[in-house]
């Protein structure tokens, strides 16, 4: 389904019905990361999974300057389009970003939050330095390299291993970004805010999800923020990486569930 984010627009995903339940995708993926997570949650949710704008169907076409904040204002206007209140939001990694972000602006859109793989920590000057590098190169070339290293971060090694599957699927994936969506989401993570400050006001029940071979965002990382929270609990997944999603699907499912059925 499309739906118009002047002047562009953007694809998502829509199945079941039940309580809203909002997945929101890493960089530089698409909805595909959350394709088992939707057919086992929307028997009992209404699940709605959008490609952020500049990936999979969500085409960007021309330079274009996006915040974390442009993602979130997108999310707002699917929950206008859907006529949602109050929503379970779950973000893996840059998805998590733009959560954070979203959560400051509109807290009374959250009814629960899921962060997979993901920090409350903004970049250091050295990684904004080499997100800026990057996306000067993938505007002006093929960026093959650039996505055969993402793929190396991103997956762990039992995945990498034991998982051809799993590993040609988030490479296709990442082939379907838009270069300059690509560029663009780097240059907005580069810019987003560090929310480390606020973790001890954030009082939605937020789960914290982290894969045990995560070199992204280690998993001890990940068990420090869900300890900041007042309201978060912390659940990781052995044999998975960055991407628990599509790593370990039926791990990933039980920790969501399980902290699903304990929501009022
Ligand atoms: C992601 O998975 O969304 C990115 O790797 C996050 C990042 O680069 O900080």
């Amino acid at each position: 389904m499309k739906l118009f984010v002047s002047p562009h627009e953007i694809s998502y995903q829509e199945s079941g019905r039940g309580d809203a339940l909002i997945l929101v995708h890493a960089f530089p993926l698409h909805r595909g990361l959350w394709a088992s997570t939707v057919r086992a949650l929307s028997t009992r949710y209404q699940v709605l999974a959008p490609d952020l704008l500049g990936f999979g169907d969500s085409l960007l076409s021309s330079p274009t300057q996006i915040s974390i904040d442009t993602y979130g204002d997108h999310l707002v206007r699917l929950c206008e389009e859907k006529k949602i209140k109050k929503a379970i939001w779950a973000g893996c990694s840059m998805g998590g970003y733009i959560l954070f972000a979203l959560q400051k602006r509109y807290p009374g859109l959250f009814r629960a939050m899921v962060l997979v793989d993901t920090k409350a920590a903004a970049d250091s000057a050295e990684v904004i330095k080499i997100r800026e590098q990057n996306a000067s190169l993938i505007e002006q070339e093929n960026p093959t390299d650039f996505y055969d290293l993402m793929l190396t971060r991103l997956l762990g090694a039992t995945t990498l291993q034991k998982r051809p599957g799993v590993v040609a699927s988030v490479r296709r994936m990442m082939s379907e970004a838009s270069p300059h969506g690509v560029a663009a989401a780097l240059r907005a993570m580069a810019k987003r805010e560090d929310a480390t400050a606020r973790l001890p006001q954030i009082h939605t029940p937020t789960l914290v999800i982290a894969g045990e071979e995560d070199q992204i965002t280690p998993s001890k990382e990940a068990k420090a923020m869900a300890a900041a929270l007042p309201n978060g609990t912390f659940v990781e997944i052995s044999g998975a990486g960055h991407l628990p999603s599509i790593e370990a699907p039926e791990a990933f499912q039980t920790a969501l569930q399980s902290f699903l059925s304990t929501l009022k």
